[in-house]
């Protein structure tokens, strides 16, 4: 029965060797692949990964295999296989977890018999970038993951951390949330994120869908109008051997609003005679911006005379008028303009006090006059001189 098993793991070997030779030769200094053969193990990773130099990479890893010749009873040993083309003789350079011919220092700190491959690279440079195989051997059974290469690259500088808000379309008045993070090959000296925002927190490292890992660290606001072209600034800080390294991302909020501090002007201002040219001006501060409509109140109420930021229009009856600045927001209303015209009064206060004067000139008018004429009758009869003497006189 071990003789058969041993003879059906050499002969899947074999067969997986001839097929990767035919894709050897079809596709020359690629990596090998199974071919048609369904690989006996999988190995489950992100497919490609960055690390930084003189960092860390940690590498989450399960395998898997459905082969009846796997017995986690035996001793087992997790290879990795950094570069080569060929599964057997394996060309490439060997990290074995016994320990042995390991010229590149990984570390499988995951627990084989768990099926777990986690990896550890303590100390990685750019010689580091490779594709990478996984090969379990537990005599007599011998696989390796062929169709799962993992694909490394090591990079001098980091990366630029990522600002992220919770929704499309940013509005006043809207709780969102922002977070920023960083890639994080490293978890055991993961990045330090800061940013000109509020920061309750320290980064938090999760794990992402791919298998890679980020450095979080968020906040939720509520937008209003300030915000708008406010520019929020990330930095992620990475420690390294030999100096931390920086990068930084910068991101511009762009916050719609309704309108605010509408408010109508004239000109020219001050008293205008009827008939003659005035203009209002109409302005708001709105994003999107904001649209404008005039109005005149009457005492039948309030009349939309005009459309646009400016209404310029001969004005014979004066009268209030106001504008209103719209978006997709909302609306905002300015304070009223009161047009006046000389000689023609219309408003309020103005024309009583006019009305008042007016009715109070011609009363006294009245009475002097009848006063005059009384006192010249008597004076006829007294058969004084005439008032016009009696005022020469008086100064
Ligand atoms: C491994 O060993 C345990 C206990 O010795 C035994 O119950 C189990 O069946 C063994 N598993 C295999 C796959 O041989
Ligand atoms: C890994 O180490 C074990 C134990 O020393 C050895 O039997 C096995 O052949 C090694 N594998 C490779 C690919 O070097
Ligand atoms: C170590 O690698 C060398 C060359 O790759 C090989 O000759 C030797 O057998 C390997 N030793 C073990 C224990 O796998
Ligand atoms: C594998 O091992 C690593 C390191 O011990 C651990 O962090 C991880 O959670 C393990 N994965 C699973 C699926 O158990
Ligand atoms: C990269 O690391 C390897 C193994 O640790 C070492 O042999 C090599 O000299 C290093 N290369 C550089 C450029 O530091
Ligand atoms: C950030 O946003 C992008 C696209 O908007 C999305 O693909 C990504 O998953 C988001 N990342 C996080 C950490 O939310
Ligand atoms: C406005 O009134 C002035 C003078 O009363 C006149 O000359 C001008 O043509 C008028 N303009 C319009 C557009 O009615
Ligand atoms: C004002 O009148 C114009 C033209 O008649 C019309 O297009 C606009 O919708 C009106 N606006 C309001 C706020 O009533």
């Amino acid at each position: 029965m071990k003789d058969r098993l041993s003879l059906m793991a050499a002969l899947s070997e074999s067969m997986l060797t001839v097929n990767l030779l035919l894709s050897v030769f079809s596709l020359p200094g690629t990596f090998a692949d199974c071919g048609s053969i369904k690989p006996v193990v999988r190995i489950t990773t992100p497919k490609k990964i960055e690390a930084l130099s003189g960092s860390c990479l940690e590498i989450l890893c399960i395998y898997d295999t459905k082969d009846t010749r796997y017995n986690s009873n035996r001793t087992i040993y997790g290879v990795w296989i950094k570069g080569g083309h060929k599964i057997l003789p394996i060309d490439g350079d060997v990290f074995n977890s016994s320990g042995l011919n390991n010229s590149y220092s990984l570390n499988i700190i995951g627990n084989l018999k768990e099926k777990n491959c986690t990896t550890l690279f303590p100390d990685l440079n750019t010689s580091y970038t490779d594709k990478y195989r996984f090969r379990i051997e537990n005599w007599p059974f011998r696989a390796t993951a062929c169709d799962d290469p993992l694909d490394i690259e090591v990079k001098d500088s980091p990366w630029s951390p990522s600002i992220n808000i919770s929704v499309g379309d940013l509005k006043e008045h809207q709780s969102v949330t922002i977070s920023c993070s960083a890639l994080t090959p490293c978890p055991h000296s993961p990045p330090e994120l800061t940013w000109n925002l509020q920061q309750d927190s320290e980064g938090r490292t999760e794990k992402n869908t791919d298998g890679t890992l980020t450095t979080k660290i968020q906040e939720t606001i509520t937008l209003s109008d300030t915000h708008d072209g406010y520019k929020i600034i990330c930095f992620a800080r990475y420690p390294a051997k030999g100096g931390s390294k920086t990068e930084e991302t910068k991101f511009t909020l762009s916050v719609a609003y309704a309108p605010k501090d509408t408010s109508a002007s004239i000109s020219p201002s001050g008293l205008v005679s009827a008939g003659s040219w005035v203009e209002l001006s109409c302005s708001s501060r709105a994003k999107p911006p904001a649209s404008f409509t005039w109005f005149w109140n009457s005492k039948h109420g309030a009349f939309n005379v005009s459309v646009g930021q400016v209404y310029s229009f001969n004005d014979t009856e004066g009268g209030e008028y106001y504008c209103e600045a719209t978006n997709d927001l909302g609306t905002q209303r300015s304070s009223v303009i009161f047009l006046s015209v000389k000689d023609v009064p219309v408003i309020g206060l103005h024309i009583i006090l006019k009305i008042l004067g007016t009715v109070m000139l011609c009363s006294t008018l009245v009475i002097f006059e009848c006063c005059f004429r009384f006192s010249n009758k008597s004076k006829k009869k007294q058969k004084t001189q005439p008032i016009s003497t009696v005022m020469e006189t008086k100064p």
